[in-house]
Formats: structure tokens, C-alpha cells, sequence
């Protein structure tokens, strides 16, 4: 009973094996023990049978056997289980550690990916931060342009208005413009007929003030002037004012019949430019111009002529300068173009001299019958100053020669010539011009003055030459067919300008003083005979323009 129930429980066990091998061998020695100590238990009783009796095996005995074959066979089938569970468990353990390192990479990859989206929301953030604020700007940038859009069209509009106004005024400029040429030409005509009106030579006298030193007293003492109506010398007081005194002390009439103008001791220098400023606007009309600032030495030829350096003095060259150069700018939004160049020379003891000749230069002008003057230094003038510079220039030299010639400036006469050249392209027009403006030497009789040497020489040759001024206009205003212009180098150099169609102009320069009235009288009887002449109706120098 005992074997059977043991058999069963082996039968029972090997039934279900795994469960009873995890639970009944978990401890595999106790089990062999187990099965030995069973073994050595039955196996010493079947020994001892067999030897005993050599009887065939009982039943119990096989079933013993065979039990313990199956035990064996159990045994091993669990050491081969358990090696395979080993094994197993080996794999399993490596698996485990593989899978805990996978395990650690993953995190550390899971933190570090962690970061990174903390980052990128960081990021976004940011991002999201940014494009809010963009979209603000835009939105504020779309209603600028809205805003933009809107302006450009209402300016396109507002340009397209201005365009139409600036095509009608251009057209209106352009008729403006061939009115204006109209005009010019008309306003030439008459301020040329009314200076021909004037008279062709216009004479004027000038009596400076008292300098320092001189003998204030004598103002009311009688100073010669000379009624115009008579021609002939009267007395007059050259007090405040010359011309009433000539009315007042000579004949009532003798104002209106004169044809002179006499600026007194308190005359301005603008005043005087007054009366030639007509004269210079002739020479851009054409006009050849002669201005001669003529009488005895210190009567203020000079000063008529160059002036001082402040604006109040400066003379009639400086002024006429500006005057141009001011015209040239009116009269360029008329369509004229003129061009200006300036020369400047003496003439000393019949001598002509270049004083704007590069010091040291050889070259002397030369003063002919066929051209007024050669090898004489010319230079284009495009403003006031540059005309400025060249005056300085030449009084520079004039001064160096003044020191080697002893006062010598009182000696020469000095020329200034402008050549002037007009072109209006759109009337075809032309017109060419030379304004001279005259610093004559001082006029002194050889008798009262009673100079010797080469004062007398150089006496000799200035009465000379003004002699023969005198001579021409008297030729001039007598009409006689032969004027003696070659008769000296200022008549011949100033011959163009001294012909039908120029304008001349004489200050005669006197000194207020008793002492000077002999040298006075003289000067306003060569005045006289100046006045006498007419140079017939002057034609300007213009034509048209060869396109
Ligand atoms: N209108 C005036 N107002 C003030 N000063 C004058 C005037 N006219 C002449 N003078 C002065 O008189 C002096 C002599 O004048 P200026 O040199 O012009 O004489 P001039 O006729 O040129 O003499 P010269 O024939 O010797 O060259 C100068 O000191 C000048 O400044
Ligand atoms: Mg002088």
C-alpha cells in the first residue's frame, strides 16, 4: 500500500511535472538524497532478494525499477530544465541590463530632449513674442501705407494740377519772353533816342571839396564858370551850389539854355553816376562809349574816375562795372549773352603803356591808324571783382612807375577799356561795343605853371595831346571832313569811339579854390568847345546774329 501510494504520488508528480520539479526539486540535493536513501531502502531488500533467490523480479521490483528509471530520467530532465532555466535566466539577467543601460540612455535622451522642448517653448515663446509685435507693426505699417497711398494719390492729383499750370505758365513765359524781346528792343530805341536827345557829347563839371590845408576862406571868393548860352566866361560864387549861382549871377535863363550840369562841392559819387549810367547801359546796347575825366592836376580826375575803396567813394569805373555785370544778369532772362574783357593802359609822353603786362614782360601796345591798339593784355571779366583785381593790378604798376618817374600819374593819361559783345540767340541779334573810361593827365599852362626839364617835356606833350582832343571835337561838332585823330596816340587809339556812332562824355574836374580859378577857366573853355560838338545820331554797333 505504502508503494502503491508512493507510485501514485510519482505518477501523480510525473503528471504535472513542472509545477512539482519548481515546488518538489526546488531543492534538487534533498530530492536525490530523497531517491537515494529510497534506493539504498529498496534496492538493499531486491539485492538481497536477488542473491537470496535468484527468483525473477517481482512486480514491485520493475515497478521500483521503473520508477527509478523515471526518476532518473526526471532528474535529468530537471538538471537539463534547470541548466535551460539558467540559461534562461543568464539571457534574461543580460536582457535586464541591457534593457536597464537602454533604459538609462533613454532617459538621459527623454531629459535631454526635455530640455530642448523647454528650450523650443522658450523659443516659441519668444517667437510667438516677437511675431505678436511684428504683427502690430505691420498692422501699423498697412495703415501707414493705407494712409501713404492715399496721400500719393491725392499728390499725384495735386502734380497733375501743377503740371497744367506750370505748361500754361511756361507758354505764358514764352509769350512773355518774345514780348520782352519786343520790349528791349523798343526800350534800346528810346533810351537811345532820348540820350541822342541829350546830345552826343555831354559835358559836365565837377568842383571838388576843399581838401585840408587849403584855404577855406576862398570859398566864397569868385571861381570862373561859363554861361552856356554865351559861351562865354562869367564869374560866379561857388558856394553850395555852383549851377543856381550860374543862374542867379550870369542870366536867368542861363540853367535852361546850359547844357551843362555843374555837381557841386557836396556831390555825391552815386549822384555822378547817375548822369553816366545811361551811357553805360548805351554800351551793351552797342554804343562805343567814351567817359574823360578832364582838368588841372588834383581837381579830382582821379577820384571822379577810380574813387576811393569804401562804397560811398568808389568811382564811376568801379560802378560801371557793377552796372554791367548787373545788366548782363537782367538782361540773360531776355535771351542776351554778353561777354566782357578788360585792357587798361597809359599813355606817358606819347608812349603807350600795358599796365596789366606781367611785370617784367617786353611787349609794348601799340597804337595804329588801322587797329586802335595791339599787343596790349586783355582779360575776360566774369564778375566785379575780377575787374577789381585787374584795377589794383594796374595801379600797382602804375605806382612802381610813378616812384622811377617822379609823380608820374598826374603825367599819363589812363585809359580803361571794356570790350563788350552782346548775342541774343533766339531774336538773332548782335551787338558789340567798347566802353573807355578816361583818367586824363593834367591839364597846366607851360606859362603859369612855369615848369622846366622834363616836367616841361612832359608839360609839352600833354598839352599836346589834349590840344588835339580839343582839336577833334572841335573838328567833329564843325563837321569838317578831316579830324586830326592821328595827330596824337589818345585821338588815335580813341578814334572808333569818338565817331558817329558813340556818346561821349566830359567831367570837367575843377578845384574850388580863388587860386586854381585861371586854371579853371581854362579847363571850362576846352569844355566849352567839347560841348559845341555833336557827333551826329549815333548808330549802334549791332546786327544780326549769323545762326
Ligand atoms: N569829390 C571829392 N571828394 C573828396 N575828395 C576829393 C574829391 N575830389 C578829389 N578829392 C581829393 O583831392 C585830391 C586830388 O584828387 P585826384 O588825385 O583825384 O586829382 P587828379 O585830378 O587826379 O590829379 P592828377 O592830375 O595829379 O592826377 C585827392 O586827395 C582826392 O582824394
Ligand atoms: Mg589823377
Amino acid at each position: 500500500m505504502q508503494l502503491r501510494e508512493q507510485h501514485d504520488f510519482a505518477s501523480e508528480q510525473s503528471l504535472d511535472l513542472a509545477p512539482v520539479n519548481r515546488k518538489a526539486y526546488s531543492n534538487g540535493e534533498s530530492a536525490a538524497r530523497s531517491s537515494a536513501t529510497t534506493t539504498s531502502r529498496f534496492g538493499g531488500a531486491g539485492a538481497k532478494a536477488a542473491k537470496t533467490t535468484d527468483k525473477p523480479k517481482s512486480k514491485a521490483a520493475l515497478k521500483i525499477e521503473e520508477l527509478e528509471q523515471e526518476c532518473t530520467r526526471k532528474d535529468e530532465a530537471f538538471a537539463h530544465q534547470k541548466q535551460a532555466f539558467e540559461q534562461e535566466k543568464d539571457t534574461l539577467k543580460a536582457e535586464n541590463e541591457q534593457l536597464a543601460t537602454t533604459c538609462t540612455e533613454l532617459k538621459s535622451d527623454v531629459d535631454q530632449k526635455q530640455a530642448a522642448i523647454v528650450e523650443l517653448r522658450e523659443t516659441v515663446d519668444d517667437l510667438q513674442g516677437k511675431q505678436s509685435s511684428l504683427l502690430q507693426e505691420l498692422d501699423g505699417l498697412r495703415s501707414h501705407l493705407s494712409h501713404a497711398t492715399s496721400t500719393i494719390e491725392q499728390q499725384t492729383s495735386e502734380i497733375k494740377d501743377l503740371h497744367d499750370k506750370v505748361a500754361a505758365l511756361e507758354a505764358c513765359v514764352k509769350e512773355h519772353e518774345q514780348q520782352a524781346i519786343v520790349d528791349e528792343a523798343e526800350r534800346r530805341r528810346l533810351h537811345n533816342m532820348v540820350q541822342e536827345l541829350k546830345g552826343n557829347v555831354r559835358v559836365f563839371c565837377r568842383v571838388r571839396p576843399f581838401l585840408s590845408g587849403e584855404d577855406a576862406s576862398a570859398d566864397e571868393q569868385p571861381v570862373a564858370c561859363l554861361d552856356g548860352k554865351t559861351n562865354t566866361l562869367a564869374s560866379c560864387a561857388c558856394s553850395a551850389n555852383v549851377f543856381s549861382s550860374i543862374k542867379l549871377t550870369v542870366h536867368p535863363s542861363a540853367m535852361v539854355l546850359c547844357s551843362w550840369q555843374v555837381f557841386d562841392r557836396d556831390s555825391t559819387q552815386a549822384q555822378v553816376f547817375e548822369e553816366i549810367e545811361q551811357l553805360v547801359q548805351s554800351s551793351m546796347d552797342g554804343y562805343n562809349v567814351c567817359v574823360f575825366a578832364y582838368g588841372q592836376t588834383g581837381s579830382g580826375k582821379t577820384y571822379t574816375m577810380l574813387g576811393g575803396d569804401d562804397e560811398g567813394s568808389r568811382g564811376m569805373i568801379p560802378r560801371a562795372v557793377e552796372q554791367l555785370f548787373q545788366r548782363q544778369a537782367e538782361l540773360a532772362a531776355k535771351g542776351w549773352e554778353y561777354t566782357f574783357k578788360a585792357s587798361m593802359l597809359e599813355i606817358y609822353n606819347e608812349e603807350p603803356r600795358d599796365l596789366l603786362a606781367t611785370p617784367g614782360s617786353a611787349t609794348k601796345p601799340v597804337i595804329s591808324w588801322t587797329a586802335p591798339v595791339s599787343n596790349l593784355s586783355e582779360f575776360a571779366v566774369t564778375v566785379p571783382d575780377d575787374v577789381h583785381e585787374l584795377l589794383q593790378r594796374a595801379e600797382t604798376n602804375r605806382r612802381t612807375a610813378k616812384t622811377a618817374m617822379n609823380a608820374r600819374s598826374s603825367r599819363s593819361h589812363s585809359v580803361f577799356r571794356l570790350q563788350i559783345a552782346g548775342e541774343n540767340k533766339a531774336a538773332g541779334e548782335v551787338c558789340n561795343a567798347t566802353l573807355n573810361l578816361i583818367d586824363l593827365a593834367g591839364s597846366e599852362r607851360i606859362k603859369v605853371s612855369k615848369v622846366q626839364g622834363k616836367e616841361e617835356k612832359e608839360a609839352k606833350y600833354i598839352n599836346k595831346s589834349l590840344t588835339t582832343l580839343k582839336r577833334v571835337f572841335t573838328k567833329l561838332s564843325q563837321k569838317d571832313g578831316h579830324v586830326p585823330f592821328r595827330d596824337s596816340k589818345l585821338t588815335m587809339l580813341l578814334k572808333d569811339s569818338m565817331c558817329n556812332n558813340s556818346k561821349c562824355l566830359m567831367f570837367v574836374n575843377v578845384a574850388p579854390t580863388a587860386a586854381s580859378a585861371s586854371e579853371t577857366k581854362n579847363s571850362l573853355r576846352f569844355a566849352a568847345e567839347a560841348n559845341k560838338c555833336h557827333l551826329g545820331t549815333a548808330r549802334a554797333n549791332s546786327g544780326t546774329s549769323s545762326k
